[in-house]
């Protein structure tokens, strides 16, 4: 399986309810490790432009003023398969269809306090990687073959 690379925001909610640790720690359990990490209180345009693709949509309005409503961890996750394990992790946008014992489910309270971000597909996650980091900001680990 492929080594690859993803975004991962830990939301306001997730800062709020003191959890980051907890969150942190399951990506590590499953074999995620962050190769960049940030602690960060976006702008409204940071965040306007990193959810760009949503700024039709009815809800756009909101989630930008939750993402800027509190500090954000940014981090790069990578590891085998990292993009599907990411959202996997996670779970279901909604976290009322979340499935047990994933990270909204466990966390979060509403579609848009739903505690974690995480890039949909490959292309996506180096277009949000390259939106907040720097070729240069990124860590490189040996993976034993
Ligand atoms: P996220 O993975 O950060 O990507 C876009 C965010 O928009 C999503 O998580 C939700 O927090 C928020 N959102 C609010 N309403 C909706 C909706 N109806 N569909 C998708 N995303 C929504």
């Amino acid at each position: 399986m492929a080594i690859e690379r993803t975004l991962s925001i830990l939301k306001p909610d997730a800062l709020e309810k003191g959890a980051i640790g907890k969150i942190i720690a399951r990506f590590e359990a499953a074999g995620l490790k962050p190769v960049a990490i940030r602690l960060q209180h976006l702008s409204q345009a940071e965040a306007e432009g990193f959810y760009a693709v949503h700024k039709e949509r009815g809800f756009f309005k909101d989630l930008v003023k939750f993402m800027t409503s509190g500090p954000v961890v940014i981090q790069v996750l990578e590891g085998e398969n990292a993009v599907l394990k990411n959202r996997d992790l996670m779970g279901a946008t909604d976290p009322k269809k979340a499935t047990p014992g994933t990270i909204r489910a466990d966390f979060a309270t509403s579609i848009d306090a739903n505690t974690v971000h995480g890039s949909d597909s490959l292309e996506n996650a180096k277009n949000e990687i390259s939106y907040f980091f720097r070729q240069t900001e990124l860590t490189h680990y040996e993976w034993k073959k």
